[in-house]
């Protein structure tokens, strides 16, 4: 996030005073510069078939309605979030979280089974 902060910030230095200060402060509107906290989407995992060679976008940010994966809430709820982006190396089955604690992401490491998750509420940062 900060590297396209500062790629956005050269792209204005070119533009007159006004222009750079409409520029950024429609920026500074779409997005906050703290990004926002991941919220409990589900406390278990789901299971999904992946296809090797296929790139998949899994949700960071919780809000997604198509869980486990993307359906781009990060941008519209403009939480400074973006997907993790990764490629499918085999076909396999794949059990992925849903409750965006994992240290393994985007497979499901178990750590929705702790006190930690199950007492947060769906929808809530941890
Ligand atoms: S669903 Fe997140 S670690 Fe299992």
């Amino acid at each position: 996030m900060s590297s396209m902060w500062a790629t956005l910030q050269r792209a204005a230095c070119g533009a007159g005073l006004n222009q750079r200060r409409d520029f950024f402060s429609w920026l500074t509107q779409w997005f906050s510069k703290a990004p926002a906290k991941a919220v409990v989407a589900q406390k278990t995992p789901i299971k999904v078939e992946l296809v090797a060679g296929t790139m998949y976008r899994w949700c960071v940010c919780g809000r997604s309605k198509k869980q486990p994966f993307c359906d781009g809430s990060h941008f519209f709820q403009r939480t400074g979030l973006v997907p993790l982006k990764f490629k499918a190396q085999e076909t396999r089955t794949a059990v992925l979280c849903t409750c965006k604690a994992t240290q393994r992401p985007p497979y499901c490491d178990g750590t929705h089974k702790s006190e930690r998750v199950q007492k947060a509420e769906v929808g809530s940062p941890l």
